[in-house]
């Protein structure tokens, strides 16, 4: 009898121990509840021996993913309100955390503490999210649909020539490839519109034919040392990361010129003035990623010698859609109102540019048709009036030169601004101005003289 138990447990152990074998490793997952947070690292152990990487990490917008103003305030206020509040959107707000702080969504917590409580969701896009990252799920990168795999194992493009006391390293391709990027930088809504196509506005550009990838602009390479113990490489990738939100990125992307078809004139002509916009820096439009919030517009005034200013509204092309790429006074966003619990609510100004000014932007429309920025609402995309990469557009003012203007030298000036949030909606929900500041791209003057 104790014999056989023995042999029994003995038999069991042998079970045991081969079903550990039999039964898979988990070989990566991008699913809800997946993984938990205690499979990550911190950003903070890494940077014990990868400091310079930690510190460009930590003060780039991945890095704040979560736990930025507007983000929280967009994902809370109006996102899981939103699922709240209608049944179909339920869902709408866990795909945020997907992207914008995977493991969160990883380990199942959604909607994660807000950003104060100071929990794990704080890490966002960390160092582990991108590196434990061992391939795409299909063809096309979109929707965090990466396939990640918790581990020893870290994987990166480059087969470090030192080893690494701390983890293993695998070196695949897709660290060097877009499509990295692209698993988060671009999007597809619940209504299957692209709300987001950064990677895939740059496989249709210029930069894709010539190899010139997203890491080669956000992520510069130079001679250092990418670990404290390790090789001095000479072309160590820095993770910079600046977009949008450093003036320095943004400042210059657009060349702007401007010249009259006359040089001399009286009151009471016409000059036609054509402004000619080049992207000369940007691997796919501009602006990219949240078109829903980015706007871009040229104003072309003229100023003659007294100082009295003349603003010039754009000449008027014609095509479908145009009204959305010129200034006015429409009111939109609508279907705020639902999040926000407004009933009928009537909506706020669509922008706050000078009326007439041209705007170079995509609009977004809710399944109503009116003018969204809440991008999961989005059912469909208007006119896509975009600067594309290496992309030129020329606009025509027509001005009619006023019966009061100064005789002399008249200087004609077009100004090409930008924000990153359009300002109602920035000052609407409270957001802090920092995010709907107006920034100057790029200006440039021309004269004519006026005659008595
Ligand atoms: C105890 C020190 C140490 C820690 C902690 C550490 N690493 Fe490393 N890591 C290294 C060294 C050394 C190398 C090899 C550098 C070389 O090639 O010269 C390396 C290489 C890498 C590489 C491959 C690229 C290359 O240049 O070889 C990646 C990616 C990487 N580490 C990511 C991480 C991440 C993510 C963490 C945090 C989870 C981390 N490391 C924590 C020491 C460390
Ligand atoms: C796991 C998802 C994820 C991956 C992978 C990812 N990003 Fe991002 N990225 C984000 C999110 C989310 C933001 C928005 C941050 C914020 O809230 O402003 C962002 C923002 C940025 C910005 C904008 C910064 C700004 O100033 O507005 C740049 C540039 C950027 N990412 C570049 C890259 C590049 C290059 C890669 C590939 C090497 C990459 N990202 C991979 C999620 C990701
Ligand atoms: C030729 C250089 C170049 C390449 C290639 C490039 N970018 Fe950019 N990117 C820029 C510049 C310049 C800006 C700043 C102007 C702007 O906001 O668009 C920028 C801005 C951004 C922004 C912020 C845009 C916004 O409007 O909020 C994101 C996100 C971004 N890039 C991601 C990427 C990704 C992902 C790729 C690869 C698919 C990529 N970039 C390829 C130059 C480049
Ligand atoms: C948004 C994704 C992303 C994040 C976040 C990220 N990395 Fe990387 N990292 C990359 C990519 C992509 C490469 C390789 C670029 C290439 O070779 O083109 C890389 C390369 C590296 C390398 C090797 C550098 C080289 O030149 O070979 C190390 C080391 C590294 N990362 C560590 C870190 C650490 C530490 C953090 C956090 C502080 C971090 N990474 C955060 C995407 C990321
Ligand atoms: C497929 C990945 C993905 C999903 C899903 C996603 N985002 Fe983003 N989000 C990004 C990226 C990438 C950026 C940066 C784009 C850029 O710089 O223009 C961004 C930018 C933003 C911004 C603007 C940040 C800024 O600083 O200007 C807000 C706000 C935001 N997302 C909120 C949300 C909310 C709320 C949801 C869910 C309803 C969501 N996002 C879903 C990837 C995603």
């Amino acid at each position: 009898m104790r014999n056989h138990s023995k042999t029994f447990v003995f038999v069991g152990l042998i079970l045991l121990f081969s079903f550990s074998f039999i039964i898979p490793q988990k070989e990566g997952s991008n699913e809800l509840g997946a993984f938990e947070y205690d499979d990550f690292e911190t950003p903070e152990f890494c940077k014990s021996c990868h400091n310079q990487f930690y510190q460009q990490w930590s003060q780039a917008m991945m890095s704040k993913a979560y736990t930025h103003h507007w983000d929280e305030i967009e994902y809370f206020k109006l996102a899981v309100a939103h699922s709240k509040a209608d049944p179909e959107m339920a869902d709408a707000h866990k795909g945020c955390n997907g992207c914008h702080t995977p493991m969160a969504f990883l380990a199942g917590d959604v909607p994660p503490p807000r950003p104060k409580e100071e929990r794990r969701a704080n890490e966002a896009v960390s160092c582990e999210v991108c590196h434990l990252i061992k391939g795409i799920a299909g063809d096309t990168a979109y929707n965090h649909n990466f396939i990640m795999k918790p581990g020893h194992t870290k994987y990166s493009s480059r087969k470090g020539e030192k080893e690494s006391p701390d983890h293993k390293i695998v070196p695949i391709d897709l660290h060097s490839d877009t499509r990295l990027c692209g698993s988060c930088h671009n999007e597809k809504s619940p209504f299957g519109v692209w709300v987001k196509s950064t990677q895939l506005e740059w496989q249709n550009g210029p930069y894709s034919d010539e190899g010139v990838t997203c890491q080669e602009c956000h992520m510069p390479d130079t001679k250092m040392k990418t670990a404290k113990m390790g090789t001095t490489y000479p072309d160590a990738r820095m993770h910079l990361f600046n977009g949008a939100h450093d003036k320095g990125k943004v400042r210059g992307t657009i060349e702007v010129r401007i010249q009259p078809d006359i040089r001399e004139t009286v009151p009471g002509e016409v000059v036609v003035l054509t402004a000619t916009l080049f992207n000369q820096k940007t691997g796919h439009k501009f602006p990219t990623g949240s078109v829903e919030d980015r706007i871009v517009w040229l104003h072309v005034e003229a100023e003659d010698e007294k100082g009295n200013t003349y603003h010039i509204p754009v000449d008027k092309k014609g095509f479908e859609g145009e009204q959305y790429t010129i200034a006015s006074d429409d009111l939109a966003y609508q279907d705020m109102g639902i999040p926000l619990g407004i009933e009928d609510f009537k909506g706020i100004k669509r922008e706050d540019v000078p009326m007439g000014d041209r705007i170079f932007r995509m609009p977004f429309f809710d399944p109503q048709g009116r003018m969204t920025i809440m991008q999961w609402n989005t059912a469909s995309l208007g006119v896509d009036y975009r600067i594309g990469p290496r992309e030129t557009k020329t606009e025509t003012y027509t001005f009619n030169l006023p019966y009061e203007i100064e005789p002399g030298k008249v200087k004609i000036t077009a100004s090409l601004y930008y924000r990153l949030l359009v300002k109602p909606v920035g000052e609407y929900l409270d957001v802090p101005a920092e995010e709907y500041e107006k920034l100057l791209v790029n200006q440039h003057s021309t004269e004519i003289t006026v005659y008595p």
